[in-house]
């Protein structure tokens, strides 16, 4: 029907109609929280390159997941600092390891909320490298069984979901028999299937002290220039036993989050990783964006590309707003 017989600003003019026409909707249920967890009491250590954001010991964790769960934030999502790193990552699969730790008081405390655990070594390694080095290179297949003794270890703790974000090949499958063995058979894995080479983590490393101290993670994550593969790599994540498959970042990544969502049925989630959320928060405290509408206009859009979990440091912020009717 070509104008004047249709007219789209018809639907514009009355902010109900708008409403009711509206396409994508954006609920706090939608919304996982990344929180970082370190060793100690009382610790609230604010991450300078993420404003907003701090590492947090165990007892501060708790304070955050309970305002989380109140918001009606199903998840959190949780990265731990080791005491100690070596170049096995010994700690990613100790059972008082800090990770394990953590997912024991949550679960403890809030039984409601979901716990989601990242499965990946560069945090704990002595390297920062997502897998076992050998003569300078990251092996994978002497990884998958590290990978899959922590995503193990995680479940032993409490997690009531695993992330494998390391992106060695066969990991999914390398974790779901560990599950299935231990008769963890009912629990989930969301795998980090499409996982980009991205400046975008910048802060998370800082926050996570797991910048690699040799090299590239280019051996192992995805070249962003390549969409094609993302399906490939989610299609193996599919056969190995994925029951949610991930793309990271999701800003730069909005057409693989669609093709994804078009050509899968699997649950999509998409991480808005640091530097998305990093990127957002400067511009709004030098006065160059509207933090509040930038934040919630990315989600949204993250969203209407396809993805049904938006994971999210802005999570907080984003529920408080639509809990108050302001978005
Ligand atoms: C661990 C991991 C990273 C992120 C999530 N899991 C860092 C990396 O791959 O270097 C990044 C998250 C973010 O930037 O918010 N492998």
């Amino acid at each position: 029907m070509p104008y004047p017989l249709y007219r789209p600003r018809r639907l514009r003019e009355s902010p109900l109609l708008r409403k009711m026409v509206r396409e994508t909707t954006l609920h706090a249920s939608d919304l996982m929280l990344p929180l970082f967890v370190v060793h100690g009491r009382g610790v609230r250590e604010p991450i300078a390159s993420m404003p907003g954001q701090s590492r947090l010991s165990i007892d501060e964790l708790l304070k955050e997941c309970k305002d989380a769960a109140s918001m009606g934030i199903p998840a959190v999502l949780l990265f731990g600092l080791p005491k100690d790193k070596d170049p096995r990552g010994s700690e990613a699969y100790a059972e008082d390891g800090i990770i394990q730790q953590a997912v024991r008081a949550v679960k403890d405390t809030i039984p409601d909320l979901l716990v989601v655990t990242d499965v990946c070594l560069c945090e704990y390694t002595s390297h920062g490298h997502c897998g076992v080095v050998e003569k300078g290179r990251v092996v994978n297949d002497p990884s998958l069984e590290l990978i899959a003794r922590t995503a193990l270890s995680h479940v032993d703790a409490g997690a009531d979901l695993v992330a494998p974000s390391d992106m060695m090949d066969g990991r999914v499958a390398a974790i779901r028999e560990a599950l299935d063995e231990a008769t963890y058979v009912e629990t989930p894995i969301m795998a980090y299937s499409a996982k980009y080479a991205s400046a975008f983590y910048g802060p998370f490393r800082e926050a996570a002290d797991s910048t690699p101290q040799f090299g590239d993670r280019r051996s192992y994550q995805m070249d962003p220039a390549n969409g094609a593969e993302a399906l490939r790599e989610v299609a193996l994540d599919v056969d190995e036993g994925a029951d949610i498959v991930m793309v990271k970042p999701a800003l730069p990544y909005l057409d693989v989050i669609a093709r994804v969502r078009a050509d899968f049925g699997l649950p999509v989630a998409a991480y808005s990783v640091s530097g998305e959320y990093a990127m957002i928060r400067a511009a709004g405290q030098l006065g160059w964006l509207d933090e509040e509408r930038a934040m919630m206009e990315v989600l949204l859009g993250i969203k209407r590309a396809g993805a049904d979990i938006v994971i999210t440091y802005f999570a907080k912020d984003a529920a408080r707003l639509l809990e108050q009717g302001r978005a």
